[in-house]
């Protein structure tokens, strides 16, 4: 496959439009330590001066060498002074550089601290159409390694402004014996410049276009080691084919890397030889005027040190500006993740969650069909669910229970039609105050690698620390025998992500994941197939329970098993998008429909 490189005009037109990422990075490395930034650039300015002061000070020496060699006799006084001032040059040289390291760390360290959480405060208040969303994700990737990433960015612009600085004083010194020898070093320097930033952003895009790729490694490589995929790897005998793809993907990832790297060898190679030539042209220039008489030996040593240092400044301040441009390209990711608004709008003048809630949830023709997805999952249902209600919702896999349940508490918004609680569109309500009375457990529950009180506390976070309440949720869930059982009770440490911590069954799990709804005291309960990994007699009881815990709220179950469903005041039977039909248990075994036939067939496996 040959490498993408992107139309060169365009590629130019966005180097140049990443660098308006810099200001804001700038604010906020300035932002996240004051007083650390103005030491650091105090400092860089002293010692961006040094080199000049040290030519200098070898110039006065070299001449007062000369003339002490030339007319023998007493040694001048003042070249020890010179000699002293040399010493004292170098010296601070390598203190202050120490200094601006140390600077440097701290910058950093806070920095990356600031992102990190702007990063997480950000992604906390993106919905959840955008997690589900697979270019957003790899955007959000790229965004969240920023963080670490650019850091040697923040150190690049102090490291660009001394340097610049160097490169003003010392050039000074050489224009003022001839522009036209800078001039000539200048255009010796320019093509190297190019030719590096050049191939600079050819390396940023190839990264870019890589990544995909490079998730795709990183999950075959976690399939591959992880324990979770440990059993059915070997069972199913996988570990040779994921092997083999892995290695296919990254022989490719690994090609096209090299191949960039070789052009940049030789194209880099010869610009720099450009470099050299144009240094030594100048220099062979100020021997021939040494040997005219028109420059004294420090005069030379000067001359040549200025202009060396220049040269090799010149390509420094330019690398390090490339460097910075790029690393200005990846910031687009964070700078345009930051820019991305949730698509699930708080209106204008929200109004809180009702308390309690008198008519319950009512769906007018309500449509959805998921971003970039053609088929329509939910087609113009109806639908009323009123309070003190304990409302089951079947159907077949994919017809869209969990669809209605993310529509119901607002984590994506109807494509058409509204849904209304007391009478009010779910829009117009205030969303945290909205999630604050839903208690909801997802089919996809989290396993928090936390400690089991913790599991249960995040169902509120605010009442974490509130023992007997925890114990409560977990009474009510059945977790508390399970709970019982751990070495450390409910200061456990669950999961097995980080030592000492201890995994549980599917069903003990799903209990833990229960109370943490029952934490919450909402008056809207809803549980996605609640009781799939739990045991007949811990369902019965689970239900039993709901049932008495649920008096006067609304209460949402979506099952599998009839015989859970059937204790429920009306189901709800989903089907092509609509309400198929509802009623009782009996009722609906009655109609002889939908129902009554999937229910015969769970039923008949039984006896
Ligand atoms: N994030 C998504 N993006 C695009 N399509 C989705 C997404 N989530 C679900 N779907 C699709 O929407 C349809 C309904 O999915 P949903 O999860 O609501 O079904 P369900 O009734 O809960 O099924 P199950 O009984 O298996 O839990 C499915 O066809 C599914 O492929
Ligand atoms: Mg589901």
């Amino acid at each position: 496959m040959p490498t993408t490189i992107p139309n060169q005009k365009k590629a130019w037109q966005e180097r140049l439009a990443a660098l308006k990422n810099i200001p804001p990075v700038l604010l906020l490395m300035w932002q996240s330590g004051r007083a650390m930034v103005a030491a650091m650039l105090g400092l860089r300015l002293v010692v961006a001066l040094l080199p000049l002061a040290g030519l200098w000070v070898g110039k006065l020496i070299i001449d007062t060498l000369v003339g002490a060699v030339k007319h023998p006799g007493a040694v001048p006084r003042e070249i020890w002074f010179y000699l002293a001032a040399e010493f004292a040059i170098a010296g601070l040289g390598s203190i202050l550089g120490r200094a601006i390291d140390y600077c440097d760390g701290r910058i950093a360290d806070r920095f990356s601290r600031e992102v990190s959480v702007r990063v997480m405060r950000h992604a906390s208040r993106l919905d959840l159409a955008s997690f589900e969303d697979p270019v957003f994700y790899d955007k959000l990737d790229r965004a969240r390694l920023q963080a670490n990433d650019r850091l040697g960015m923040l150190n690049a612009m102090g490291q660009l402004l001394q340097q610049a600085i160097t490169l003003a004083s010392l050039a000074a010194g050489v224009i003022v014996y001839s522009p036209v020898l800078f001039a000539l070093l200048v255009l010796t320097v320019a093509p190297a410049f190019l030719g590096e930033s050049h191939f600079a952003f050819l390396g940023y895009s190839l990264a870019y276009s890589l990544t995909p790729m490079r998730r795709e490694l990183d999950y075959l490589r976690d399939l591959g080691t992880k324990r979770e995929g440990a059993k059915e790897l070997k069972v199913f005998g996988l570990g040779p084919y994921f092997l083999e793809r892995f290695t296919r993907i990254n022989d490719e990832v690994i090609g096209r890397t090299r191949r960039l790297a070789g052009r940049r060898l030789r194209v880099g190679a010869m610009l720099a030889l450009v470099g050299s030539l144009g240094y030594y042209a100048g220099y062979a220039y100020l021997v021939w005027r040494t040997l005219e008489g028109a420059l004294t030996i420090g005069g030379l040593t000067f001359l040549a040190g200025a202009l060396a240092g220049s040269s090799s400044q010149i390509q420094q301040v330019f690398s390090t500006f490339s460097g910075i441009a790029d690393q200005s390209l990846f910031l687009s990711d964070l700078v345009e993740f930051f820019a991305m608004k949730p698509r699930i709008a708080v209106a204008a003048h929200p109004v809180p969650a009702p308390r309690p809630i008198r008519s319950g949830f009512e769906f007018r023709k309500v449509s959805f069909h998921y971003p970039n997805a053609a088929r329509a999952v939910l087609k113009d249902l109806e639908l009323r669910i009123e309070p003190g209600e304990r409302v089951a919702l079947v159907g077949e896999n994919g017809q869209g229970k969990t669809t209605l349940v993310k529509l119901m508490t607002r984590l994506y918004d109807p494509t058409a039609g509204r849904i209304l609680l007391d009478g009010v569109d779910l829009r117009d309500y205030d969303p945290e105050s909205l999630h604050g009375e839903m208690g909801v457990i997802f089919q996809d529950f989290m396993r928090y690698d936390m400690t089991a009180a913790e599991n249960i506390g995040v169902g509120r976070v605010e009442a974490m620390g509130d023992r007997e309440r925890i114990v409560d949720a977990a009474r009510k869930s059945r977790a508390l025998a399970t709970i019982g059982k751990l070495g450390d009770g409910l200061e456990q440490l669950l999961g097995r992500r980080f030592e000492g911590g201890v995994d549980l069954s599917g069903g003990e799990w799903q209990k833990i994941a229960l109370a943490r709804a029952y934490m919450r005291q909402a008056q809207v309960l809803i549980l996605d197939e609640p009781t799939a990994a739990l045991d007949a007699m811990a369902e019965y009881e689970v239900f039993q329970r709901f049932a008495e815990l649920t008096e006067g709220r609304i209460a949402l179950l979506i099952s599998h098993r009839f015989s859970t469903v059937r204790m429920a005041d009306r189901i709800l039977v989903l089907e092509d998008g609509r309400i198929g039909e509802q009623g009782t248990h009996d009722e609906l075994m009655g109609s002889r429909g939908r129902y009554s036939n999937m229910f015969e067939l769970q039923a008949a496996s039984y006896r």
